[in-house]
């Protein structure tokens, strides 16, 4: 049966004027949807899909699902920020999913720079992607796209070249219950966002850092480019690794973060 945008609605508790929920069947990506629409968009969208059949990663990677073994959302947001400003976006939205998983007793943990793990093991990820507003100029949209996995079958995993978690090995749910948790935290969380930037999740961030005290690569493009210790984030969101030869602040961009045998 297909999400019901009423009952999750209903369970929601954060107020955000004007914002809709939809849900579909089957679709591309529900991040491709919502920026092909962004135009005639005047409020915040929420869209689920049930299933997502070319699900899109970071840096043109693909996001695997199976239908009704996914949560995969996405939710269409407008700043009064400029595009700089959004850089720790990614990283707040990965604190408010783990903060709403250790509402339900579930603890997870952040890898750098948003994918959230469950004993070393990848159950979500974010892909946030933007356009300006070109209703209004000084504005812009950012689409923020979530997939959770609810349950991790055999040829789900076989596809994914990492090790995968999922939610239903870990707790009992209500998906839609779950997704009305979701919604509102990460209402919270953009509307925090927007008055306080990322400073004011630097902490929260650094308290569920997965490599903490971790030697790790950086890598580009599967090139290493730096390897060293990673200490946490800092106020932009960028990630302090202790080197041979002094500390470096990595942006996220395209590179990905690899842990390294001791
Ligand atoms: P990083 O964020 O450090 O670059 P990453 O390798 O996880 O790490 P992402 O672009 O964040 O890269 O995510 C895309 C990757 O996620 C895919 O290359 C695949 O390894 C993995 N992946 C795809 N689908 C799933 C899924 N349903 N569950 C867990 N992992 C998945
Ligand atoms: C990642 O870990 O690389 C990010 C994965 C993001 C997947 C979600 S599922 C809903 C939304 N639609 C997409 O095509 N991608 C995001």
């Amino acid at each position: 049966m297909l999400f019901s945008p009423q009952r999750i609605a209903a369970a929601c508790q954060t107020a955000v004027p004007g914002l809709t929920i939809e849900v579909v069947a089957e679709t591309g990506s529900t991040n491709a949807d919502l920026l092909a629409r962004l135009d005639q968009l005047a409020a915040p969208l929420l869209l689920i899909a049930e299933q997502q059949t070319a699900g899109r990663g970071r840096a043109g990677r693909s996001w695997q699902s199976a239908r009704g073994a996914s949560l995969t959302f996405s939710l269409a947001w407008r700043f009064r920020l400029p595009l700089q400003a959004l850089a720790g976006l990614p990283l707040a939205v990965g604190v408010a999913l783990a903060e709403t998983l250790a509402t339900l007793q579930l603890p997870v943990q952040l890898k750098w720079p948003n994918d959230v793990l469950c004993n070393g093991r990848k159950l979500a990820g974010v892909l946030i992607e933007t356009a300006h507003d070109r209703q209004s100029g000084d504005r812009l949209w950012a689409v923020i796209g979530i997939g959770i996995n609810l349950a991790a079958d055999a040829a789900l995993t076989a596809r994914i070249e990492q090790p995968v978690a999922a939610l239903s090995d870990l707790l009992e749910i209500d998906r839609e219950l779950l997704l009305a948790a979701l919604l509102d935290r990460l209402c919270l969380t953009l509307q925090e966002f927007e008055q306080f930037g990322f400073p004011a999740f630097t902490q929260r961030w650094n308290a569920l850092h997965l490599h903490r005290g971790q030697h790790i690569a950086i890598v580009d493009h599967g090139q290493p480019v730096l390897d060293g210790v990673a200490l946490g984030v800092d106020d932009q969101g960028r990630l302090l690794v202790q080197t041979a030869s002094g500390r470096s602040a990595v942006v996220a961009g395209d590179v990905s973060l690899r842990a390294v045998a001791a």
